[in-house]
């Protein structure tokens, strides 16, 4: 069965995503940003299973210590240095394709929606994959030195869909720094 790929990211307009293993803006906090990516990674469609979030290892360190796993998903670490999943993952997986493998033979029963939450090389596996995927991009106004980036995003490959269910419109502003959410979908060509 064809599952839609979902992408979150938060960037700066320069398309970064992080600095020195934080976020960007670290150490400003945009809690209703965060609660907003909970809210959506963690919100299953189907009644007994769980979302699945899959990150990358410097991606699974950024998260602070109380706050792994993340709850209420499946959270899978790719690595290919690691041969046990770090402490607190549910699973780990050698690459890209492995995970989505695990998910859709062990996984199968309890897993529902797909989230790839960063960092840069997932993101790229993710937009390079087959079928339907939906890019979660919260445009932060402000622009942070940053030393990890978004990759190249083709905008001829998406759409920007004008309004998505349990994703706020407009203008946002926490602690002085505007964004907005947009949500991209691929196009099939
Ligand atoms: N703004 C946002 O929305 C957002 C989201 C996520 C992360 N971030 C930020 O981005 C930074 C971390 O991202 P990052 O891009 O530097 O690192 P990352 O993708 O999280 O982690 C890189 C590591 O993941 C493993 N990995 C990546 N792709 C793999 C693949 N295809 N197969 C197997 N293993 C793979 C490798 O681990 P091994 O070296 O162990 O083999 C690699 O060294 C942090 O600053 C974080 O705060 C921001």
């Amino acid at each position: 069965m064809a599952r839609v790929l979902n992408g979150i990211v938060a960037m700066c307009p320069d398309l970064g995503i992080g600095r020195d293993g934080n976020l960007p803006w670290h150490p400003t906090r945009l809690n209703d940003e965060f609660k907003y990516f909970r809210k959506m990674t963690a919100t299953a469609s189907e009644e007994g299973k769980q979302n699945v979030v899959i990150m990358g290892r410097k991606t699974w360190f950024s998260i602070p210590e109380k706050n792994r796993p993340l709850n209420n998903r499946i959270n899978i670490v790719l690595s290919r240095q690691l041969k046990v999943p770090p402490a607190g993952a549910h699973h780990l997986a050698p690459d890209f394709c492995s995970a989505l493998r695990l998910i859709d033979t062990e996984l199968s029963d309890q897993a529902d929606q797909v989230w790839v939450i960063g960092g840069s090389s997932l993101y790229k596996e993710l937009m390079h994959s087959q079928g339907t995927r939906r890019l979660f991009v919260t445009q932060v106004l402000k622009q942070f030195p940053c030393d990890t980036f978004f990759p190249e995003f083709c905008p001829d490959n998406y759409n920007l869909l004008p309004g998505f269910p349990g994703v706020p419109q407009g203008l946002q502003e926490e602690n002085g720094i505007q964004y907005r959410f947009e949500v991209y979908e691929s196009i099939a060509h």
